[in-house]
């Protein structure tokens, strides 16, 4: 695998070239195509090994490959997260119900660099109290890539998404975080969706990494599930969760993973 571009900071987070950040947006481009395209997918009644099935064969169909099968034993393109699962649900013969809201998320390899986002989805009518939590979920993403910029911190980050969800009195899971990623799927840093302003990381120009806050109506605990994969939420408690794959620029941010459709959140439609 080449790994060896661009130098490593004294935190281990790899610095990419300017000409890498065209390998991530057509890397994310995809990842996010997916997702707008399985969108009609999503109803009451369909599984979710239905939903997976076609995530793999659209990444098949545009010549990529899927980062999550194979990796550690994971055989699916897809983890598909309903209601109170937190993260890494595994697509199966269970069958969606009305009002359900799941996570889908999808990471796939295009010429080697690695696109990464998942976002929520609703069968059927969204419950009012699942309305908020998406909501407060997605505006938490966007609270932490406004950070985004070169001079500012990790700590910047994490503070921003967990002010804003503890603000509205929902709490921030503490046990999976954001990563760096590139030409790799999971790199340094460890990206906290908590933390405090000016702690972490110096954020500079060519750093890759995805923020992906999961947020629970209930406490933040959460437990693995048998299977090794699924984590819920320990009180059974709702969780959601959006992720999006970004590239610090000399300004800024580019967010690699922007829906082509304009169909990130589930009442975009
Ligand atoms: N896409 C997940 C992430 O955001 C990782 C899934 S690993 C899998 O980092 F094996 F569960 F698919
Ligand atoms: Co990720
Ligand atoms: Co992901």
């Amino acid at each position: 695998m080449d790994n060896t571009r661009g130098r490593l900071t004294k935190d281990g987070i790899r610095i990419y070239d300017s000409a890498d950040f065209a390998g991530m947006h057509a890397a994310g481009a995809l990842a996010a195509r997916i997702l707008d395209d399985i969108a009609p997918l999503v109803f009451p009644g369909q599984s979710t090994e239905a939903i997976d099935k076609r995530i793999t064969e659209l990444v098949e169909e545009s010549g990529a490959t899927s980062a999550t099968i194979g990796y550690k034993g994971y055989q699916h393109a897809s983890c598909i997260s309903v209601n109170h699962v937190v993260c890494h649900g595994i697509p199966g013969p269970k069958t969606l119900k009305d009002g359900d809201i799941l996570n889908i998320d999808v990471t796939v390899i295009v010429d080697g660099w690695y696109g990464d986002t998942s976002r929520m989805y609703v069968a059927g009518k969204l419950p009012r109290k699942a309305e908020r939590l998406i909501q407060v979920t997605h505006d938490s993403l966007f609270k932490g890539i406004e950070m985004v910029r070169p001079g500012n911190t990790f700590g910047d980050i994490g503070h921003a998404i967990q002010t804003y969800v503890e603000g509205h009195r929902m709490s921030v899971v503490r046990d999976f975080c954001g990563h760096g990623l590139g030409r790799v799927f999971h790199a340094p840093p460890n990206v906290l969706h908590y933390g405090r302003p000016g702690t972490g990381a110096v954020l500079e120009e060519g750093m890759f990494f995805t923020i992906e806050p999961m947020v629970n109506l209930g406490r933040p605990e959460t437990k693995t599930l048998a299977d090794d994969w699924t984590a819920v939420t320990r009180d059974k408690s709702l969780s959601a969760q959006f992720e999006h794959s970004v590239g610090v620029t000399a300004n800024g941010v580019e967010i690699f993973t922007l829906s082509p459709g304009d169909k990130f959140h589930p009442t975009w439609t």
